[in-house]
């Protein structure tokens, strides 16, 4: 599937929290930060913890997992404390007239393998 996908009205999401979403069979954590939202994968890398009630610092753009505390860049999933080390899926999403768009098929899953130089 490819596309867009409307989950949600902008002034329905807590400002500063994630929501969780089902996008296309994949759990997926809709956070807003005022008029900017960041979608990731809902599921910490370290075990199967929802993200959607961790923490979100809007400072530093990230979301700490409830359970152990690792937290997460929501711009580029990247796992910025441990216990977790993988990074978690990343969503374009975009607030278009007051509704939240997100771009399915445009996930960046971090699986493919770095490039390596000779
Ligand atoms: S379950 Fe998320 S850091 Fe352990």
């Amino acid at each position: 599937m490819t596309g867009s996908v409307d989950v949600a009205a902008l002034d329905d999401l807590v400002d500063g929290e994630g929501t969780a979403f089902e996008l296309d069979g994949r759990r997926v954590s809709v956070v807003r930060l005022g008029d900017r939202v960041y979608v990731v994968g809902d599921t910490c890398s370290h075990e199967k913890v929802s993200l959607s009630g961790g923490i979100v610092d809007e400072d530093a753009c990230t979301i700490e997992c409830p359970k152990h505390g690792s937290e997460f860049d929501l711009r580029t999933g990247e796992a910025l404390t441990l216990p977790a080390i993988r990074p978690i899926p990343t969503y374009a999403a975009r607030v278009l007239d007051g509704r939240v768009l997100i771009d399915v098929g445009a996930e960046n899953d971090h699986t493919s393998p770095p490039e390596v130089s000779p």
